[in-house]
């Protein structure tokens, strides 16, 4: 039983990290979804929201047998806990790529036993982001070739209380 983690922040999860996703379940007997706490950056969802969204996301796009976790701590050790072999990232465009090098070197350092698998985005996804989407999404606009309904739902559920820039004079 070959079992690969597929981590991030998926704040929130989008279309780009689905096609991911999808494709990775193709190569591994089992996929297991990390929403994992990433200390460099603020999140707009709870931890928990995060990980009911991916769910409902799966659900929602008929992906079955993918099970989701939430974790804090180090990757390695989730994926050491979990019985993973290999942590799947998605690459989008070259400025992706600096940080994988160094999330994947590093982690190569903490625990050699498990590798890195670097899936190439799909063409369309390729600028798509969680942080794009929320900045849609703040600005009351349409991000629903972006996320799936229940992720748009949500986020404009979240923005809704909160204040609309002002108009341009
Ligand atoms: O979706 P993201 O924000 O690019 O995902 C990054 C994430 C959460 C996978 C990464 O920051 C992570 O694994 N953080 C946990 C802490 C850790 O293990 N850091 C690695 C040492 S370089």
């Amino acid at each position: 039983m070959r079992r690969a983690l597929y981590p991030g922040s998926f704040d929130p999860i989008t279309y780009g990290h689905l096609d991911i996703l999808r494709r990775a379940r193709r190569l591994f007997d089992e996929l297991v979804v990390a929403v994992v706490e990433n200390p460099r950056k603020t999140s707009l969802f709870t931890a928990d929201e995060r990980r009911k969204l991916v769910e409902a996301a799966l659900r929602e796009e008929k992906i079955p047998k993918v099970r989701v976790v939430s974790y804090s701590g180090l990757l390695v050790d989730c994926a050491r806990e979990l019985g993973a072999v290999a942590v799947v990232r998605g690459l989008r465009a070259t400025s992706d790529f600096d940080y994988e090098f160094q999330f994947a070197l590093t982690n190569r350092d903490l625990d050699s036993e498990i590798e890195s698998v670097f899936l190439m985005t799909a063409g369309q996804h390729s600028f798509l982001s969680s942080s794009l989407v929320k900045e849609i999404g703040q600005y009351g606009g349409d991000v629903s070739k972006f996320v799936p309904a229940c992720v748009a739902k949500s986020l404009k559920a979240k923005f809704g209380t909160k204040k609309k820039p002002k108009e341009a004079r």
